[in-house]
């Protein structure tokens, strides 16, 4: 879905992109397994693409619930805002950092879940530092981050600022990819 957009994208900006495909079902379901999502009130998608993990997020997302996805290309938000119209969901062309700013002006003091397929190999290490701490005081308390990656590249900056981190690794997937899942 959506997939010739990606590839463009990426050819165009491949250090935003991170990848030249969107990702598999595999990888999209390896990310939410153990995800349990009944009382959760707000998750948050950081990097939504073309919908690849959005829709299997949605699949497991209470009625109640909402899920704001930042998606800071302006053609794959536009693309993300037409294909996507569950009322549960708001899509922000921004920046993920800004994350803190979007849950305050949707009436959440916090996320339950931030999942996320940002390409953080890619980011400088003051970049990556404030974008970890603008997830660490987004998360609640109980709350969980999940990121994917290519490479372990980031892991051990990543396994500073959360308590507990498990690590899984998808084979079906182009690359094959990295889970982190991280506890505050
Ligand atoms: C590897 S793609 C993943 C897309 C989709 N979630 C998937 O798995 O197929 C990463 C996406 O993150 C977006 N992105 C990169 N940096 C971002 C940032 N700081 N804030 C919001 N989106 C960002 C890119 O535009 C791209 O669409």
């Amino acid at each position: 879905m959506g997939y010739f957009l990606f590839l463009k994208n990426s050819l165009k900006n491949f250090n935003q992109m991170g990848a030249f495909v969107p990702s598999s079902q595999f990888l999209a379901r390896t990310m939410l397994e153990g995800v349990h999502l009944p009382r959760a009130k707000c998750v948050v998608e950081f990097g939504g693409g073309t919908g690849a993990i959005t829709r299997h997020i949605l699949a497991l997302l209470p009625s109640h619930a909402t899920l704001i996805v930042f998606e800071m290309n302006k053609e794959l938000a536009a693309h993300l805002k037409r294909t996507i119209t569950d009322p549960r969901v708001f899509v922000v062309c921004d920046r993920a950092e800004r994350i803190g700013h979007y849950l305050k002006k949707f009436g959440f003091k916090k996320a339950d879940y931030i999942i996320s397929s940002l390409p953080l190999a890619h980011l400088r290490g003051a970049v990556l530092a404030h974008l970890l701490s603008e997830v660490v005081a987004s998360l609640h308390p109980h709350g969980v981050y999940i990121q994917y990656q290519y490479s372990l590249h980031s892991f051990r900056q990543v396994k500073k600022v959360f308590g507990k981190v498990v690590l899984k690794f998808e084979l079906y997937n182009f690359p094959p990819a990295f889970v982190y899942v991280c506890h505050v």
